[in-house]
């Protein structure tokens, strides 16, 4: 059973579902768009170029062709986008900002719930969530606000990352991430761990790589999104800030997501990933911050994060259509 009933929690929470519904149903009103019209007016803005999760938290990213789409964000094989995380003995995760070589830590998926982690120069750990978290008790963790629901892994896991990421055999825990204990609706603000999902428009990407002029270009996966977007000649550069709905797919059955609010940029799209170093002239955050504080005084939007609204399996290619939000 192990992780599978760890998941099945979400049937669980009963009562405590009805005490934020309240809350949910405010929160609702408030955010843009509000619910979607019964004849919605879809206009095809592109397709799916590329799907990426990040089965370890502030890890490399890995590049899938297709994934589940439900509340919590996208799956493949019953592993999650973040669902494995560091933390140290003040239960801060590890980031990649403060560890670059996080992003040189890659993962492949051997299996149902099964991966197997690499670093440079390390041998390869296999990792069986299903067998880590047999018997394993749920431990629960404060964060921004809410609850965190982690297995913690054994001692071997525990010392394989912090010899690669601290150079030594302690001080980084590795747990797994279980779906929260709360509707995604009230989830922390635009800097919680939990967001559903990060789109981002290929055209931005291209649009913020010509004001580069003096350091490399930047690669898209820095910015960390689940969803790069190939746009037709109708959309612009950061259009994805001005999306309320988004369809993914063209059945019946379509993923539909909800605009939720602006990805606000830290310092972790200035490490390189290839050499998993940080840029010396501080880009792409300086360029992107001389013309994107749109959101925030201090902090850049690029990418926006959407909320799933209907589930559903997305894969590379598919055609993705959207709703503007009216102003
Ligand atoms: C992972 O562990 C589960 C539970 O112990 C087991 O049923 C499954 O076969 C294992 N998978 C792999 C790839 O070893
Ligand atoms: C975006 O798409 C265009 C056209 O296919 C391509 O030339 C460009 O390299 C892409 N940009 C990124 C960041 O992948």
């Amino acid at each position: 059973m192990g992780y599978r009933l760890a998941v099945g929690f979400i049937a669980t929470i009963g009562l405590a579902t009805i005490s934020v519904s309240y809350v949910v149903y405010r929160r609702r009103q408030k955010s843009r768009g509000k619910k979607l019209s019964n004849n919605p007016k879809w206009k095809q803005v592109g397709t799916v170029m590329e799907i990426s999760m990040y089965p370890l938290q502030s890890g490399a990213p890995l590049i899938i062709p297709n994934a589940k789409c439900d509340s919590f964000g996208i799956s493949t094989r019953g592993l999650r986008d973040r669902c494995l995380v560091l933390l140290n003995a003040q239960d801060e995760a590890a980031f990649s900002g403060t560890y670059p070589s996080m992003l040189a830590i890659s993962t492949e998926i051997e299996d149902e719930c099964s991966l197997v982690v690499r670093a440079p120069g390390k041998e390869p750990l296999s990792l069986n969530l299903s067998r880590i978290a047999e018997g394993k008790p749920i431990k629960e963790k404060q964060r921004n606000g809410f609850t965190m629901r982690l297995i913690e892994c054994d001692e071997i896991h525990h010392e394989w990352f912090s010899i690669v990421i601290l150079q030594r055999t302690r001080g980084l825990k590795l747990f797994i991430v279980l779906e929260p204990n709360i509707q995604p609706d009230i989830w922390g603000d635009d800097k919680s761990d939990f967001n559903p999902i990060m789109v981002m428009n290929n055209k931005s990407v291209s649009d913020l790589n010509q004001r580069l002029v003096l350091t490399p270009k930047v690669h898209h996966l820095q910015f960390r999104g689940n969803l790069l977007l190939e746009c037709n000649d109708n959309v612009k550069p950061y259009d994805e800030d001005t999306w309320s709905w988004l369809k993914i797919g063209d059945t019946a059955k379509a993923c539909v997501l909800q605009y939720r609010g602006p990805c606000l940029r830290c310092i972790s799209p200035n490490v390189d990933i290839k050499t998993c170093k940080h840029s010396p002239h501080f880009e792409p955050l300086k360029t992107l911050k001389s013309y994107r504080l749109v959101h925030n005084s201090k902090e850049p939007t690029m990418g926006a994060y959407y909320n799933i609204n209907r589930e559903g399996f997305i894969k590379h290619n598919d055609p993705v259509y959207a709703i503007v939000a009216s102003k």
